[in-house]
């Protein structure tokens, strides 16, 4: 089979590697793809939003699956771009409509279907300009810290927690009058804090039948002990290991189902990855927000976990026979640390050769952030090359990653040394 990613980053170079080792795949192509990917497939020079270049080269090498990473692509409707054309119908693409798309795409629409379908999430209401006033009476009514969201995609910065009432209505007022996220924050919504441990739950749907991958918990934040200005993601451990059988039971009752019958209910076509960012509240789950693509640098610890021939997978996505896989998770625990330039995730330098990359052993090296000038790996972007390792428990994983990334240099390389401290 001749297969297409879309995508650049470490979680396009993680899928491009399970992929290239399935027996299924014929060529592999990723557009735009990194140095990582140039070596195991043919980086294609694509926007991933121009969908009438897509469907041109699409056409052209006879493409017969398409893996979209990111989720512009699917919230400006590229599945439904497919699904509506002739020619493109029947290729096997891998993520939602639009309208599945916009339980990433708006976040108002993401607890609206919460609220329909009596998924566990915090209390919220949602304001625009002409209701700013309203909103800062809502907020006097909410204890602190006060979680305002922008609607639209804002790139991961939409969201901002204030500790301040009056700090929190400023905030509110740029981001409605002001337009501090552009037209992202045309619509805000305040909702309720929520004071738990983070941890994210990765669902694989054709629509109406599911299976639920490894979860995972990302490090967001540049500073060790979380401190400091969110970022992409600095590293991930998979599984997390509080997610116990007990509690994975009460995601998959309370909202994992829930989710799947919401979209059938609503006739929403949604053949792809459901990220489900949760927090835990007294040993009860609650969802934070709803990414209908895989995580970035949770896929990096996701799939590697997986020993099903993912192809396959996805294949059976496709074609709504999820229900005949038996997907296969290696026991071993994963993890990832993510080396980022320095000054990330604020302005840094880019152009950086990287050495060291043929010393790693024993860990798998995911390019994010690279590129190939004149027969040289060098850095392209802020977060530059995950460390990926696999052992008995996340502590020798990490063991492994962190001495491999002794082994790699750039100029101004950075990374968090203290992934899983929150753990033990
Ligand atoms: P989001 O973009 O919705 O994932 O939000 C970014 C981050 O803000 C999350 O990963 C959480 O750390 C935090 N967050 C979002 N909503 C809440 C909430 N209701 N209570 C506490 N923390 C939150
Ligand atoms: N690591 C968070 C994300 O991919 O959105």
């Amino acid at each position: 089979m001749k297969i297409l990613i879309l995508g650049a980053g470490g979680r396009e170079h993680t899928f491009a590697h399970m992929i290239s080792h399935s027996g299924k795949c014929s060529e592999l192509f990723v557009a735009p793809g990194n140095a990582g990917t140039s070596k195991i497939a043919e980086n294609v020079d694509l926007k991933v939003t121009d969908f009438e270049a897509i469907k041109d080269f699409v056409l052209d090498k006879k493409i017969e699956m398409l893996i979209v990473g990111p989720e512009d692509p699917l919230v400006e409707g590229i599945a439904d771009f497919f699904a509506q054309n002739e020619q493109l119908k029947n290729i096997k693409l891998i993520g939602p409509s639009k309208r599945g798309a916009l339980l990433e795409g708006s976040k108002e629409r993401a607890k609206e279907f919460m609220l329909m379908h009596k998924i566990p999430t915090a209390a919220y209401e949602s304001f625009t300009e002409e209701s700013l006033e309203a909103g800062k009476l809502f907020m006097e009514t909410l204890d602190a810290p006060y979680v305002l969201k922008a609607d639209g995609l804002a790139a991961g910065k939409g969201v901002l927690i204030l500790d301040d009432l009056e700090e929190a209505k400023k905030e509110l007022e740029h981001m409605l009058a002001g337009k501090k996220f552009g037209a992202a924050s045309t619509k805000v919504v305040i909702e309720e804090f929520l004071d738990g441990i983070e941890l994210s739950v990765f669902v694989l749907t054709d629509g109406k039948n599911y299976k639920i991958l490894p979860t995972a918990k990302d490090y967001k934040r540049i500073g060790e002990g979380d401190t400091g200005l969110n970022t992409g993601g600095m590293g991930a451990i998979s599984p997390v290991p509080f997610a116990d059988k007990q509690f994975m039971q009460k995601i998959e009752e309370r909202i994992v189902k829930p989710t799947v019958n919401g979209l059938n209910e609503e006739d929403i076509s949604y053949k792809g990855f459901i990220f489900i960012g949760l927090i835990k509240v007294n040993n009860d789950p609650y969802v934070i927000e709803y990414n209908v693509r895989m995580g970035d640098p949770e896929t990096e610890v996701v799939l590697p976990r997986i020993k099903s021939d993912l192809v396959e997978v996805l294949e059976k996505t496709f074609d709504s026979k999820l229900d005949e896989v038996n997907l296969e998770i290696d026991d071993r625990a994963a993890t990832t640390v993510m080396m980022v330039s320095g000054g990330y995730p604020e302005a840094y330098e880019k152009g950086k050769e990287i050495s060291g990359l043929d010393e790693v052993e024993g860990s798998i090296l995911f390019h994010a952030g690279t590129k190939t000038e004149d027969g040289k790996v060098v850095t392209s972007g802020g977060r530059v090359i995950a460390i990926t390792s696999l052992d008995n428990d996340y502590k020798k994983a990490l063991k492994k990653s962190y001495q491999n990334a002794e082994k790699l240099h750039f100029d101004k390389m950075y990374f968090r040394k203290d992934l899983g401290f929150d753990l033990s």
